[in-house]
């Protein structure tokens, strides 16, 4: 009997994975460098991350060529949505010539970036020339005061507007401007963000301060909830909730009533999202995480160096994958953990 080859796109189709609560591997989120231009005290504290903390060294990290490789292998499980991260991904050379390579792969639907947006402006166009979709801007406070005390002393609220118009001009939208709210920090000021991007086209979203890693002295009593701030901006702008865009999207959403945008709102503490979690993170020394909060992680640079095929690679992909039961902030202060987890500046949040 003749075999009949799969079409490509039954290929693919056939060979996603679910992990074992169900959840199907979505996302794949490639951290490309540990290093980043800030050093915000709630990711990169200044007394941790000093002149002598020991960054990867190129050779540590995954190449190019790595990445691309193991991106194709996420692929055939059933990746279809990149987001290049940090650190501060526009600090590794090169960068746009990985993008042109990864926005060209058979089976990826979308290529997003987040970055800080200092260096944003100086590579704008070629970002989006090399196939970059869309791009998500960090901006937590437009007062330079409070900027600066919650970037470490680095950049400012005027290089990042600026990165963000150059974005705009090149054509990386929508743009999103992630806003981690801290209390007594620059939650007072989240209603200037709010009314600086109305009108915009922009999409600014609220992120509840989280626990991440074990370098920031996180305390609950540091985070607003969602919820309060949005009957804040909601008491001066009525504002509409509305429907995900995809499923297990991580904001939810809202729009204003007026007809000004949307805002969107991460709720990681208040209203954990674990149930549909489809994403899988990559760091850039190559050790794959299933979860933001992980303690430990699959190294894939030690195989992949080592000669392995394909195959083998995909292997230890999917035997991870169909492995994850991570549901972690549906457990948080229930959970019995043990060890340290990730840091942000490896998996790029
Ligand atoms: P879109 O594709 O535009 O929807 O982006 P995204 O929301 O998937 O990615 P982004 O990097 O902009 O995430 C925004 C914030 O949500 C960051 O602070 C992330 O750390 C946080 N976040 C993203 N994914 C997860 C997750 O799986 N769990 C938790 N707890 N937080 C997440
Ligand atoms: N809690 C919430 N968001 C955080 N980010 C970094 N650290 C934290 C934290 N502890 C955000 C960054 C960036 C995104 C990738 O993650 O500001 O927007
Ligand atoms: Fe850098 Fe982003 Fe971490 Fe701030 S939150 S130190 S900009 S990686
Ligand atoms: Fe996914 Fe872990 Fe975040 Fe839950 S806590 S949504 S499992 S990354």
């Amino acid at each position: 009997m003749d075999v009949v080859p799969l079409h490509p796109a039954a290929a693919l189709r056939n060979s996603r994975v679910r992990d074992a609560l169900g959840r199907p591997l979505h996302d794949l989120r490639i951290s490309v460098t540990d290093r980043c231009n800030f050093r915000c005290p709630y990711c990169m504290p200044r007394e941790r991350y000093h002149e002598h903390y020991r960054f990867l060294k190129s050779a540590e990290r995954l190449s190019f060529e790595e990445i691309v490789r193991l991106t194709r292998l996420f692929v055939q499980l059933g990746a279809r949505k990149l987001r290049i991260t940090g650190g501060e991904p526009l600090l590794r050379a090169g960068l746009t010539d990985l993008i042109g390579d990864l926005s060209t792969l058979p089976g990826i639907e979308d290529i997003a970036l987040t970055t800080n947006g200092v260096l944003l402006a100086q590579h704008a166009v070629a970002l989006r020339a090399a196939g970059l979709h869309r791009i998500t801007v960090s901006l937590d406070s437009l007062d330079p005061a409070i900027f600066a005390r919650m970037a470490g002393d680095l950049g400012s609220p005027t290089e990042v507007l600026a990165g963000i118009d150059a974005a705009t001009r090149a054509g990386l939208t929508p743009i999103k401007i992630n806003v981690v709210v801290q209390r007594g920090v620059n939650d007072h000021a989240a209603l200037d963000l709010a009314e600086h991007f109305r009108g915009s086209g922009h999409i600014v979203r609220f992120i509840e301060y989280m626990d991440v890693g074990s370098r920031n002295d996180w305390h609950a009593d540091q985070v607003v909830p969602s919820r309060e701030l949005i009957a804040r901006i909601a008491a001066r702008w009525p504002l509409r909730a509305t429907d995900a865009q995809y499923r297990g999207e991580v904001a939810s959403r809202y729009v204003y009533e007026d007809g000004a945008g949307e805002l969107g709102f991460i709720s990681s503490i208040t209203q954990p999202f674990c149930g549909d979690c489809s994403r899988a993170r990559l760091s850039s020394d190559g050790v794959l995480y299933t979860c933001l909060f992980a303690t430990s992680g699959l190294d894939l640079r030690a195989p992949l160096r080592a000669g392995a095929s394909d195959d083998e690679l995909l292997a230890l992909l999917r035997d991870c994958w169909t492995a994850r039961q991570d549901r972690y902030s549906e457990q948080r202060g229930h959970a019995d953990r043990h060890g340290q987890r990730v840091e942000m500046n490896h998996i790029g949040g």
